[in-house]
């Protein structure tokens, strides 16, 4: 019998879409259900889930797709015990160009190899060596922000995370016109992901993301050989240094391919959960003021990486957001082989989605779902015990995000910095407006006043 990885070696590039013995519409002609999947993804699914069950098939983005809704459905498809599903099929339709052999672009045993050689630059040395790098970073970008006048706080922790990505990922101090060139090839290589038209003609959002790429690629190709020797505790050299258990090291062109992958995973994501953050902290002033409590009895004026853990309420503050607003609302796989779920035949080749963000709000799971009400987390009330897969911001199983306890470090970073200097508000009456899919984003950017405590 074949293995996973052959299977998913030759399934066709184009997914199977004969799927209608599942319950479900195919939507408008042509166009199916792209409209209400990109404007509002969360009604979308809800109203699939009263019309079909849990169970439904849907037609958005120019193909067919199985849903399989709440936890066991997250369980089924991420935790994959049967090795039925290929990440990398899936992501591949939209990520194999501009981030080639990303690690969610990996399946099965080449995934479970290069995995653990990354593992190491997530180890707690590492981390607490990005820790001090990053206090430091943070304090001094969010010096000058503007206060006393409405801003947009989405585009100021871009620039932020942008520039203090360049640091402690690549460990590169750039001068401001090195660090503009390098921040835009990033965000063109990013944009490209979600191009409609996916050819270069020049000026287009492709050729830019293509051109962006490359830049990329050869800025980082060409700080190998210094990576390599030195020990500067960065991200970059981490990876430059990581081993498998013979000794072996990561090729130029894997060094390459995962970091660009890893500040593309890293980006975006915190991106958006810290702006979700701050716009809940702004809506429940309660909180801001409790989980400034916690950070005003750190004495020092930078956070360790051991009293970053003591920071109880804050750490519940950042997993109730991740809860409301999971910057991946739907995460995607192909199945290698046909499978069965409660009953369902699923085809060889289906494309099926988890629905973290829709299970987030299920009623059987979380009391009062959509009051933003962090004590849920306390050990007292721990409403996340009921299914292990009730709660899958990070997704789970073997592609688990690698990057989880970073993002949590560096979120409570900025939250240290931030509440310590100011206080964050947004007008009576205000509701941030969100893009959910691919990633959750606010639409006019989080419109938000800060004030110097
Ligand atoms: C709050 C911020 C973040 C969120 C919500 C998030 C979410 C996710 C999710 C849902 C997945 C699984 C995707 C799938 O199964 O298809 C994932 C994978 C991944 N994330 Fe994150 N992520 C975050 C931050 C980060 C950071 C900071 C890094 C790196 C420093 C990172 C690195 C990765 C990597 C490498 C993978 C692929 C893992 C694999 O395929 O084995 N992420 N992330």
């Amino acid at each position: 019998m074949s293995s996973s990885a052959e299977l998913a070696a030759q399934l066709p590039k184009k997914t199977n879409s004969h799927v209608t013995h599942i319950p479900g519409n195919s939507g408008l002609p042509v166009i199916g259900s792209t409209y209400g999947f990109l404007t509002d993804f969360p009604g979308l699914t809800k109203k699939m889930v009263s019309q079909y069950g849990e169970v439904y098939r849907s037609n958005a983005l120019f193909q067919n797709a199985i849903s399989l809704v709440g936890p066991d459905g997250n369980e089924f498809i991420l935790k994959d015990a049967e090795r039925n599903f290929s990440s990398k099929r899936a992501w591949d339709t939209v990520l194999e160009k501009i981030f080639p052999n990303g690690l969610m672009l990996r399946d099965f045993e080449n995934h479970k190899y290069h995995r653990k050689i990354l593992q190491g630059a997530f180890k707690k040395a590492p981390m607490q060596g990005y820790v001090g790098q990053m206090n430091p970073a943070i304090s001094a970008g969010i010096n000058h922000w503007p206060v006393d006048a409405e801003f947009k706080f989405f585009d100021h922790i871009k620039t932020l995370l942008l520039d203090t990505g360049a640091e402690v990922f690549l460990g590169a101090t750039l001068d401001e016109k090195e660090a503009k060139k390098i921040n835009q090839a990033f965000i063109d290589a990013v944009d490209a992901t979600l191009a409609v038209v996916r050819f270069p003609i020049p000026g287009n959002t492709w050729y830019r993301g293509m051109k962006g790429r490359k830049i990329l690629e050869n800025f980082i190709q060409a700080l190998i050989p210094e990576k390599r020797q030195s020990s500067s505790g960065d991200f970059f050299s981490q990876i430059c240094d990581a081993k498998d258990e013979d000794g072996n090291q990561l090729s130029d062109s894997d060094v390459v391919d995962h970091m660009i992958f890893l500040l593309f995973a890293a980006h975006d994501t915190t991106t958006s959960t810290l702006s979700s953050m701050i716009y809940l902290l702004a809506k429940n002033p309660e909180w801001q003021t409790a989980v400034r409590e916690e950070m005003e009895n750190i004495e020092n004026d930078n956070i360790t990486y051991d009293e970053l853990s003591n920071l109880e309420k804050t750490g519940w503050v950042f997993k109730e957001t991740l809860r409301m607003c999971p910057a991946l609302p739907t995460i995607p796989r192909r199945a290698v082989r046909e499978c069965e779920y409660k009953g369902y035949r699923i085809p060889k080749n289906a494309t099926v989605s988890a629905h973290p963000l829709y299970t987030h709000f299920m009623p059987e799971y979380w009391t009062n779902p959509e009051t933003f009400d962090p004590e849920r987390w306390s050990p007292e009330r721990a409403e996340y015990k009921k299914h292990f897969f009730q709660f899958a911001p990070f997704g789970g199983g073997a592609h688990k995000c690698l990057g989880l306890n970073f993002a949590e470090i560096q979120s409570k970073i900025f939250l240290f910095h931030f509440l310590r200097t100011y206080t964050v508000s947004v007008t009576p009456g205000y509701t941030m407006p969100v893009q959910t899919v691919p990633i959750a984003m606010p639409k006019d950017g989080l419109l938000v006043t800060i004030r110097r405590n």
